[in-house]
């Protein structure tokens, strides 16, 4: 069974869905209110263990009633909450998000999340050093992150980093990655480059390997040499938070299988993700991308 360990945050999303998203100092009345489980850590972990692997989180909690839910709700996806803190004197991370015209704004509160130390990804090391991949994105302090991104390295671990919400970093942390997976704007502020520029230039000047999303027309990917592409996949999108975060599991889950075959199924379950409401919503089970992938129909 392939073992992902994940670094990350856990967020309540309080989710709106409206006609359209308001302007400053405007009132519209909306369609739709619902809290649904969210945080980029919580959601590659939710999606790594719906594809089959046994997934461990390092992360925090508030000891509130939201910190309650999302735990609950993580142990009922059997994952590895072992390394999950509670904070008594914190609250749980939270992201107001608008979801309108097949788009969304969020606004994310770390609150618990900015409490995630590096002495709680040493204390995972046992795990980390079992693992085949580990995945960490970036709504947890940095030095969490340099951390878990050098003992990866240390340990001969694989490390996936998500630079998502965007934000530059330093060129000798990305060496040690084996790939990052931003979308084209946070690749341009990622390596402090200007945000008009072609992004597969961007890509070629890299660090390190880059998988790169680009919503419904799929993703890029370069080890060496020219970035090749994948397709997306054809889908309605009903809501697309946490698609990103699906693409990083099933590429984590499945990099075993050579990266050409990770990221298409990466892509088929990322279009999956978005056909229902709530970044955990749609992420398919195992059974599921392998019906997806297996119609005729399918690039
Ligand atoms: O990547 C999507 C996630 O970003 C949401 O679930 C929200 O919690 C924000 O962290
Ligand atoms: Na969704």
């Amino acid at each position: 069974m392939t073992r992902i360990v994940v670094v990350g945050s856990i967020n309540m999303d309080l989710v709106t869905q409206a006609p359209r998203f308001v302007g400053p100092g405007e009132t519209i009345l909306g369609e739709r209110f619902l809290t649904v489980p969210g945080g980029k850590g919580a959601n590659q972990a939710v999606a790594a263990a719906r594809l089959g692997a046994e997934v461990a989180l390092v992360g925090a909690l508030g000891r509130d009633a939201f910190g309650d839910q999302l735990h609950a709700g993580l142990a009922a996806e059997h994952l590895d909450l072992t390394h999950v803190a509670r904070f008594d004197d914190s609250a749980s991370g939270t992201a107001s998000i608008t979801v309108a015209e097949g788009e969304n704004q969020i606004i994310v509160v770390p609150a618990a999340n900015s409490r995630v130390m590096p002495a709680q990804v040493d204390a995972a090391r046992s795990l980390i050093e079992r693992a085949d991949a580990v995945l960490v994105q970036m709504e947890i302090p940095l030095e969490t992150v340099e951390t878990t991104v050098r003992l990866g390295q240390r340990l001969g671990v694989p490390v996936i980093l998500n630079p998502a919400p965007a934000q530059q970093l330093p060129v000798d942390w990305l060496k040690l990655v084996r790939y990052v997976t931003p979308n084209q704007h946070e690749l341009a502020i990622l390596l402090g480059a200007d945000p008009g520029e072609d992004f597969k230039a961007l890509m070629q000047r890299a660090p390190c390997p880059v998988v790169l999303t680009r919503g419904g027309e799929g993703a890029w990917y370069r080890e060496q040499g020219e970035p090749l592409h994948q397709a997306g996949f054809t889908v309605d999108v009903v809501d697309s938070t946490g698609a990103g975060d699906t693409f990083n599991a099933a590429l984590a889950v499945f990099l075993h299988e050579g990266l050409p075959t990770a990221v298409r199924k990466a892509c088929a379950a990322a279009a999956l993700s978005v056909t229902k409401l709530g970044a955990q919503g749609g992420m398919p089970r195992l059974r599921e991308l392998e019906t997806f992938l297996a119609d005729p129909a399918r690039t």
